[in-house]
């Protein structure tokens, strides 16, 4: 994800498009990059690695002008973060300035096809080919360029281009990523959020998949692919620019719950072309003899899910391991293993460490990593990106949940390739997976009773979370997210477990147990220890499939979409998310940045 902003009116464009672009910071910060159409005739670029001040740093030295402009904040995907990966590109002829927000698919079908014409690419990423494809149908009509642009790029994108030929117009094309027009006295704005435009104006348009904005310093016109114009009025923003950096949402976290149909199909679209199809492919489960997870926090919690998949499809034996442990036990790993590192930054200290102790044994690594650039990406033999977006609240969601998926299309694809599910299998458990953002969406369509039924918790001293099989190693989830947003005391445990110890923290009035039964052949079991909490006095919460459920005030139901039980993770981990998020909320804690917690463990 990055962010993309475009200024065209009275005023110097440099400024106005430094200020959006803090905050869009939020989208990404590994790069970032200003061009103007300057006043010698030729587009001013400044382009520079690191955050947002580096480049204030540059343009403090180097300083730019022009009233048209466009500027990036980049959160790499392809290609290294660099000066030369940053935006805005420029087509080889120096026409043609584009800022891109999002994915090409086709990227690297239309670069050949460039490159047998003669023309030279400058960097790594996907999105030079948008400016160069531009400049090669360039012939004096920006808007039908644009029009023949779009039609031919394959993916996501919203996109900010400038001609020099035509130095008084903006183009501004979406598909699949958002994209805001702001319209003000002064001038006309294209952003992908609307913080960045709110300082100079709340008046603002939004523009649809496949329609196309010509801005110009008099004011903004629209158009489908077919060229016809479109009317758009413009809506009136009446957020502050606080609350409206979160995108009108009071936390990031809630935000990135939100976001999880989106990440979900984003992910499951990744392994279908790019480097994360090729890295799927190029894994030989053959090759492999034992399988070892290893991680932190929510990343180990998703290993522990990603274990009963691998096993009950694969057959292959599967240890997870927390890195912290791993680093140290002297683990029984051999060139056979395949061991995978879990990791939302890419940059936990454990984890990393788990890594070199692994390469050092000879075993084979594969990170499954959202932050492109990080050390684990760079370190690990190959690596699988979740495509997530940057997470910003600390609690991970939406990065967790797209860690499942992509550890769900892993087991699948080793299941088949070990000759241990037929084809037609295979292509019914990639539907299944395939359905999960539909069923994600629907679970959010129902986020009023979730906030109202947590709205009663928040007087618990503890809040237990049990399930059985796939249950129990999601149930590990929903607890950590609790305990560590709300401050409330939480276990997980595995129902057959209760017995044996944890039963005795059951107290009458103070307790609540969050019961998981999506397992088939357990939900009989898991239905008995509900009973055995229930005659001891806790208050329960079912979630899963088990109509049977309800039969006294004491216990409250969540249903959830049909799903195959070993899928049911990803949907009983969002109720699970949006429990804790609101109990949390309730009590009037800082969501987004919970005591004693930071986003990246970098230390040991
Ligand atoms: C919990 C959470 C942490 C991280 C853990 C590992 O919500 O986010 O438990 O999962 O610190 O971090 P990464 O995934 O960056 O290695």
């Amino acid at each position: 994800m990055c962010g993309i902003i475009g200024y065209v009116g009275e005023e110097n464009a440099v400024p106005i498009i430094v200020e959006g672009l803090k905050k869009l910071e939020y989208r990404g910060y590994d790069s970032a990059g200003v061009a103007v159409c300057g006043q010698n005739g030729f587009f001013d670029v400044i382009k520079q690695k690191g955050r947002l001040t580096a480049l204030e740093a540059r343009l403090s030295e180097n300083p730019i002008a022009g009233n048209m402009g466009i500027g990036h904040t980049r959160w790499a995907t392809h290609g290294e973060p660099s000066d030369t990966n940053s935006h805005p590109h420029v087509g080889s002829q120096n026409k043609i300035a584009v800022v891109h927000n999002g994915i090409i698919e086709n990227y690297r079908q239309l670069k050949e096809r460039l490159e047998q014409k003669g023309i030279a690419f400058a960097s790594q990423t996907d999105s030079e080919v948008i400016a160069q494809l531009a400049e090669y149908y360039y012939s004096g009509d920006l808007l039908d360029t644009v029009i023949k642009v779009a039609n031919a790029l394959e993916g996501s994108y919203a996109l900010g281009i400038m001609c020099l030929d035509e130095p008084d117009m903006l183009v501004a094309v979406k598909k699949d990523n958002p994209l805001i027009i702001g319209v003000s006295g002064h001038g006309q704005f294209i952003a992908s959020d609307v913080p960045a435009v709110l300082k100079h104006t709340n008046k603002v348009c939004y523009l649809n998949d496949k329609e196309i904005a010509v801005l110009t310093k008099g004011g903004a016109r629209f158009f489908n692919m077919d060229r016809e114009p479109l009317s758009k009025t413009p809506e009136t923003v009446t957020w502050d620019i606080d609350s409206a950096e979160k995108g009108g949402f009071e936390h990031f976290m809630l935000k990135e719950i939100m976001e999880q149909p989106k990440v979900l199909r984003d992910t499951i679209q990744s392994v279908h072309s790019g480097g994360n199809k090729e890295v799927i492919e190029s894994l030989e489960a053959a090759r492999f003899d034992k399988l070892v997870i290893t991680a932190c926090g929510s990343a180990y919690n998703a290993g522990v899910v990603a274990k009963y998949v691998f096993e009950r499809l694969c057959r292959l034996s599967v240890e997870v391991e927390l890195a912290s442990e791993f680093r140290y036990k002297d683990a029984i790993i051999s060139d056979k293993t395949l061991v995978i590192l879990v990791s939302q930054s890419g940059e936990t200290a454990d984890t990393i460490a788990a890594m070199r102790e692994a390469k050092a044994k000879g075993a084979f690594t594969l990170g499954i990593v959202n932050v492109v650039g990080s050390t684990i990406a760079k370190e690990a033999e190959v690596c699988l990106f979740t495509a997530a977006g940057p997470e910003i609240a600390v609690a991970t969601t939406k990065v967790f949940s797209a860690q499942l998926v992509l550890l769900y299309i892993l087991a699948v694809r080793f299941a088949a390739a070990l000759g241990k599910m037929t084809e037609e299998a295979e292509r019914g458990l990639s539907a299944e997976i395939a359905a999960l953002p539909g069923k994600a969406e629907e679970i959010l369509s129902r986020i009023d009773s979730i906030q109202k039924y947590a709205s009663t918790c928040i007087g618990y001293k503890s809040i237990f979370f049990i399930g059985r099989n796939i249950d129990y190693a999601i149930a590990l989830e929903g607890s950590l997210k609790l305990k560590e947003i709300s401050y409330i005391h939480s276990e997980a445990y595995a129902g057959g477990e209760l017995k044996h110890g944890p039963i005795s923290l059951v107290e009458e009035e103070d307790t609540l147990v969050v019961a998981l039964s999506n397992c088939g052949r357990l939900r009989g079991k898991i239905m008995s220890n509900v009973e055995q909490v229930v005659s001891r006095g806790a208050k329960v919460l079912l979630i899963g499939s088990c109509q049977d459920a309800g039969q006294s005030g004491i216990i409250s139901y969540i249903g959830l979409p049909e799903v195959p039980e070993l899928f049911s993770p990803s949907l009983s981990v969002i109720v699970m998310q949006l429990f804790s998020y609101y109990v949390a909320a309730n009590k009037g804690l800082d969501i987004d940045k919970p005591r004693n917690l930071a986003k990246s463990v970098t230390v040991e």
